[in-house]
């Protein structure tokens, strides 16, 4: 017996939404804290401000005021979610999952739900995860929030990373369509574990006081920034030729790159590999320093905000970081914000 294959459905990005925590900590107070100074990290990085949680906010507060704004843009409430697909490599509690934290304030009460730790990559990957279970047909709206709180797994006395990060949180809604067209049009995943020292984050579990105790562990974000930088440059313009070659379409037919915002060396660095104006990137970085998985959604929210970004546009995405992994999406933008600003 034949059987005729399902038609896979469609996939429409409804939403986009961001959140990041009120305190800003500027340059100037940096050096109160480490030997640096305002011009070494501007020339470096672009970096002039970034936001901080306090007290006791944890990822998943950041992630679901992401989610809220995520699903006012779409106009959809959090019932209406049947997968939640939280990316974040710093969550405050292993469990419960940040997703089930997630699903239980937006009130998606029959919804499945994961967390992916893919560190500045996540958003990305999330995105790809999201495309298939909708066009497989399993789920019909499905929410990603990407999360990260950096500030708590950094060594505020070493200034090779304390200067670069920041806090923050931004998700998306992803919605089954009858046209079988995707939003996601090309995407390509990589990761490469034999790069994995150059950018670690640890943590200071302890064996059984009957064996020999755990030695060497540091608790925080380790990073040789030169090999970071070299990987970044190399892997992500050959990550992007492959996304337009498997779409047919050239970089020229793509209105704007958003990279994973880390710095502006490192995107300047990755556009003129790529023979790209920089009119084409979308940066946002400059007030939030490096804010991980969250980065890319929260640029493109930023960008939505203020009309840089409109429907129609095509655009790639691009996220890259520790594992080492990166993962590139093109991306045909049509969300309509339901939100009043
Ligand atoms: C981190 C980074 C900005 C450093 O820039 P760089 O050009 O490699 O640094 P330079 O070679 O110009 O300077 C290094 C020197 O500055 C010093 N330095 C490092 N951080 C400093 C700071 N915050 N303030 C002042 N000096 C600093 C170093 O100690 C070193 O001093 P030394 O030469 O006496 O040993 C760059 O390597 C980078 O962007 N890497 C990628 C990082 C990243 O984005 N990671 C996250 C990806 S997800």
């Amino acid at each position: 017996m034949t059987t005729t294959p399902k038609a896979r459905c469609g996939v429409s990005i409804t939403g986009i939404g961001s959140f990041l925590p009120p305190s800003s900590i500027s340059n100037a107070q940096l050096e109160t804290l480490v030997d640096t100074n305002d011009e070494w990290i501007v020339s470096r990085t672009g970096i002039k401000n970034r936001r901080v949680v306090s007290g006791n906010d944890t990822v998943a507060d950041l992630a679901i005021a992401a989610a809220k704004d995520a699903l006012a843009c779409a106009g959809i409430e959090g019932k209406q979610v049947d997968l939640v697909i939280v990316t974040t490599s710093t969550a405050d509690t292993i469990y419960p999952m940040v997703c089930a934290l997630v699903q239980e304030a937006i009130g998606a009460t029959s919804a499945a739900g994961f967390d992916l730790a893919l560190a500045c990559t996540g958003f990305v990957y999330g995105l790809v995860t999201a495309q298939q279970f909708i066009e497989n047909g399993r789920y019909q709206t499905v929410l990603v929030v990407s999360a990260d709180i950096h500030s708590r797994e950094t060594d505020w006395s070493d200034r090779n990373t304390c200067v670069l990060f920041g806090d923050g949180a931004g998700a998306c809604v992803l919605q089954a369509n009858t046209t079988g067209q995707s939003d996601i049009v090309a995407s390509d995943l990589r990761v490469d574990g034999s790069r994995g020292q150059f950018l670690t984050l640890g943590t200071l579990t302890q064996n059984c006081p009957l064996v020999a105790p755990r030695t060497n562990q540091n608790p925080y974000v380790q990073m040789n920034g030169r090999e970071v930088f070299k990987f970044a440059v190399g892997s992500v313009p050959k990550s992007i030729q492959v996304t337009l070659d498997k779409a047919s379409v050239t970089l020229d037919d793509v209105d704007f790159v958003v990279l994973h915002q880390a710095n502006s060396r490192i995107m300047q660095a990755m556009a003129e590999k790529m023979g790209l104006p920089e009119a084409k990137l979308i940066i946002r970085f400059e007030n939030y320093g490096n804010t991980s998985a969250a980065s890319i959604p929260i640029a493109l929210n930023d960008a939505v905000k203020d009309g840089q970004i409109q429907a129609g546009q095509r655009l790639m995405l691009c996220g890259y970081g520790a594992g080492l992994a990166w993962a590139t999406a093109l991306v045909n933008w049509h969300v309509v914000d339901h939100r009043s600003h």
